[in-house]
């Protein structure tokens, strides 16, 4: 044992990452390494430029993550984007700032996590937060808040961008969705998130910067003695006691930096901070998962979770855009955030009806293409559960972004709980190698005929007035490709053929209880280890409607608090 020796090993210097790291060596006494595959962003200008949204895609510090080919969905590989930088994928991420609908977070605790619920998550959310309160011009603009929603004193900026698009859009959104049945939220922080809305992000708005994880959590921070950060380093896996324990303790990490293969030691914890395309798969190497996979790779079971890697949900993002009658400055933030009511107006017991009635089918089917690693009647809850949010709960059913952006205005959306399920596994040995990534995108008709279903919404809504006075011809998918009288099948193909990954993958290590598919415990730590957590986006059991990291920060908040509780720091 003759490496460096720390009190905690953190793999992954992202967005949540940093949050622990910070936390912990808030303590003078106790020692705490990072281990960063990436390097700093700081003046990447891809990453602070608040308009720079996609410039970093496909650049040194974009993992850009393969899928399989997506057999359900049209045949093509998907890119699956994250960030690789001190600050992890908030550094190249679109900054938006929601959180969750107060249910969704409820239904943690229901599931079996106990003292995770909205109540209990939300003085997380406020201790991360540092809201600016915006300024006469951006309230004019639109931006609105409670303050009561929000925290003053947090690491995190949270704001508006300095520049919004012009004062006349709002109203007319506004008005135009009224008619919808849509109307103006003022502020979704609060646990509520149905409505029209411009919604706040993660920014430093007075000098017009990104505001990511590094910026919040590690720079201020960076010459505290007691917090080593490792950067162009990967880890590979956990190394273990080979004393025999009851549980496996873990002792250290195996990373390569550029001199090599070394391991970094710890005293008390690892903790898996990698992403959750990344931290199940590293579960994987180090022998915590499915023994089926593992021994296919000749990787001595130290766990046996067979759920490791299962249970990946991620979102699928698509776009209607138009020509544009005025020129628009400034930086759009306007959301709505439709529930399926809304939606589907007198339909929609018709979508729910059969929605229930496929749904166990459907866990059949997630259960066969795990060869059985997840349990339909576990699966078949958690899609209950779903069921329930969407037609019980009317929490969001989709997110609609619009963006008037000089002469063009444009949409992305995306359905927000998606039924298809998939995963992510070792192809190899070897750390090195890729693993394989198979979110299966419209595994279930109802996830495609959602993405239909939002996309003639938003031609709709652009058909109305006063929207429409803003807009011209159609140019995505566009009116002689796809006439209003198209069939459903024409607008499926068009889905598959323009769809993407809405980047939030989530539940790959998931937080339940390990007879219902948990791969961790409430307190985040690796059933059956002594000593090692993951804290991140894999631990959410089920996906949310908000963007996802305003809830990992507080998810890392409240571990944090949990992990110096145990340890008396
Ligand atoms: P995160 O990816 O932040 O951190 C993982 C870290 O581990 C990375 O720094 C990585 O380099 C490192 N790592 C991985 N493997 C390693 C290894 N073997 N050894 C060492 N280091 C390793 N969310 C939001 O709230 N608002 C938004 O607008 C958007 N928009 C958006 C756009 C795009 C393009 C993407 C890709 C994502 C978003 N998201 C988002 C989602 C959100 O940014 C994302 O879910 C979180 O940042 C993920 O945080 P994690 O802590 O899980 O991992």
């Amino acid at each position: 044992d003759s490496g460096p020796k720390y009190d905690f090993v953190i793999v992954g210097g992202g967005t949540s990452g940093l949050v622990i790291a910070n936390r912990l060596s808030e303590n003078k006494a106790i020692t705490v390494a990072v281990i960063e595959a990436g390097d700093s962003v700081f003046n990447n200008p891809n990453v602070t430029n608040v308009f720079g949204y996609g410039r970093a895609f496909g650049t040194h510090i974009d993992w850009a993550y393969q899928t399989e080919d997506q057999e359900y969905a049209g045949g093509s590989k998907q890119i699956m984007r994250a960030g690789k930088a001190i600050g992890g994928t908030s550094t190249i991420n679109g900054m938006s700032y929601t959180r969750a609908q107060s249910v969704q977070v409820d239904a943690w605790e229901l599931f079996g996590n106990k003292g995770w619920n909205w109540d209990s998550l939300f003085p997380y959310y406020q201790k991360s937060e540092m809201f600016q309160i915006p300024i006469l011009n951006q309230i004019s603009r639109g931006a609105d808040y409670y303050i009561t929603y929000h925290g003053m004193n947090g690491p995190l900026k949270v704001g508006w961008p300095t520049e919004i698009t012009n004062r006349t859009m709002l109203p007319a959104l506004d008005q135009t969705f009224n008619q919808l049945g849509v109307t103006f939220n003022r502020d979704v922080n609060g646990g509520s998130m149905v409505g029209l809305t411009s919604h706040p992000n993660t920014v430093n708005s007075e000098e017009n910067v990104r505001e990511d994880a590094a910026r919040a959590y590690y720079w201020p921070y960076q010459n505290r003695s007691n917090l080593k950060i490792i950067t162009n380093t990967s880890a590979n896996k956990i190394i273990w006691s080979s004393n025999s324990h009851s549980e496996a303790t873990a002792v250290g990490v195996e990373v390569t930096t550029a001199h090599g293969v070394e391991t970094i030691y710890a005293s008390k914890e690892v903790i898996l901070s990698a992403g959750s395309l990344k931290s199940p798969v590293l579960l994987e190497l180090s022998g915590v998962g499915n023994p089926d996979i593992l021994r296919k790779y000749n990787i001595p079971i130290k766990v046996n979770i067979s759920t490791v890697g299962e249970n990946l949900q991620d979102q699928t993002n698509n776009g209607l855009s138009y020509q544009g009658t005025e020129f628009w400055l400034g930086s759009p933030t306007f959301s709505v955030l439709p529930s399926a009511n809304q939606i589907y107006g007198n339909n929609v017991s018709n979508v729910a009806s059969y929605v229930n009635s496929s749904m166990a089918e459907y866990a059949k089917v997630v259960s066969n293409s795990s060869k059985g690693a997840v349990q339909e009647a576990n699966i078949l809850a958690a899609f209950k559960l779903q069921y329930d949010l969407i037609f019980e709960s009317q929490v969001p059913f989709a997110e609609i972004v619009l963006l008037p952006i000089a002469d063009s205005f444009s949409s992305e959306y995306w359905p927000l709980l998606p039924f298809s399920r998939g995963s992510v596994h070792i192809k190899s040995a070897n750390a090195s190698m890729p693993a394989s990534i198979n979110p299966n995108y419209f595994m279930f008709k109802q996830d495609l005929d959602a993405q239909v279903d939002v996309a003639r919404f938003i031609r709709k809504a652009f058909m109305t007035a006063p929207l429409s006075d803003f807009v011209g011809d159609e140019y995505t998918p566009g009116m002689e490709n796809l006439p209003d009288s198209a069939s459903d099948s024409q607008w499926d193909d068009w889905v598959k053929s323009n769809y993407r990954s809405n980047f939030h993958p989530v539940g790959t290590a998931s937080m339940l209880p390990r007879n219902m598919g948990g791969v961790v415990s409430p307190e985040l730590k690796v059933y059956g280890t002594k000593n090692v957590r993951v804290i991140d986006a894999s631990v959410l059991p089920f996906q949310l409607c908000g963007h996802l990291t305003s809830t990992l920060y507080a998810v890392a908040e409240k571990a944090a608090d949990m992990i110096k509780k145990q340890y008396r720091l």
